[in-house]
């Protein structure tokens, strides 16, 4: 009897043991639900490669950041050195910045330089004219942010311009058509997994990213009920 009892827990502690993952990529990989699809989505969206670019709020300044530690981008670059892009037809073209000379085009070019250190760049032709910069600070991503707070954020009409705005939670087929778009075709989400010498990429697959994100876009985008 007692033997068996111990036969049991082992079971079970196997059991356990075999359905926690440290890293929600595995876990996705796995077993393919829309929880752990948004949770693979949260591990992508919170690595040093999305964050850096999409800044932190210092003294009241948007600033990027640069390295796996996410140290603040050298030289004193901030949203005054950003570029603002507008859509003609369906080119990205840069709305003309007159009072700084300087901005992220200056250093980041279409492609990544070749040696560490050099500063990255990316483009391609699903989104012509589509190049390095910054989003607006309503969209800043941290390292540290909950999956819950990562997913309000997303759904939020109010801080997302693109995603969210033209209705977000109140109009999910609008969000979903926008956030296929922007996963599936947008040169700096890709660049995440080609970032160049020196720069860890992003964990799994931009194909796997895709596969999450469309699981988790045709469910409706659930977000989870507790903060993880
Ligand atoms: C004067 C040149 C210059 C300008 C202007 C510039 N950058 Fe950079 N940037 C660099 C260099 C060089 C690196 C590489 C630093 C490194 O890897 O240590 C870099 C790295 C980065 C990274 C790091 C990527 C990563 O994950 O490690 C981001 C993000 C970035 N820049 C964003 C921007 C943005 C956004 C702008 C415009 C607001 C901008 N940069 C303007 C030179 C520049
Ligand atoms: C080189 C800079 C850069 C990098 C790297 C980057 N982004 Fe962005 N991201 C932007 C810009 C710029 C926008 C905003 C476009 C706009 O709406 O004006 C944006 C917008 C977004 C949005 C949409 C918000 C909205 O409502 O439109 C999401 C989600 C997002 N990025 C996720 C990511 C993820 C995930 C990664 C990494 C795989 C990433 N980004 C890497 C610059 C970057």
């Amino acid at each position: 009897m007692g033997k068996l009892y111990l036969t049991g827990w082992a079971l079970v502690m196997v059991g356990v043991t075999g359905l926690s993952y440290a890293d929600s990529y595995q876990a996705f990989m796995k077993s393919p639900t829309p929880e752990s699809a948004f949770e693979y989505i949260h591990q992508v969206t919170t690595h040093p490669r999305c964050v850096n670019c999409h800044g932190v709020m210092k003294d009241g300044v948007q600033r990027p950041m640069v390295g796996d530690d996410s140290r603040l981008h050298p030289m004193n670059i901030s949203d005054v050195h950003n570029l603002r892009l507008k859509v003609e037809g369906k080119i990205f073209v840069e709305v003309a910045n007159s009072s700084q000379p300087v901005n992220c085009r200056s250093c980041h070019q279409d492609a990544n330089g070749d040696a560490p250190g050099m500063p990255p760049g990316a483009a391609n032709d699903l989104m012509p004219g589509f190049v390095w910069h910054m989003p607006p600070p309503t969209m800043i991503l941290t390292r540290d942010m909950g999956v819950k707070e990562l997913c309000e954020q997303l759904l939020d009409p109010a801080r997302n311009s693109f995603l969210a705005f033209r209705g977000g939670r109140n109009d999910l087929k609008t969000f979903k058509k926008e956030f296929d778009h922007h996963v599936n075709d947008d040169p700096l989400v890709r660049w995440a997994w080609e970032p160049g010498p020196g720069r860890t990429p992003a964990p799994g697959t931009h194909a796997d990213l895709v596969k999450a994100m469309q699981l988790w876009t045709s469910a409706g985008a659930p977000c989870p009920e507790t903060a993880l």
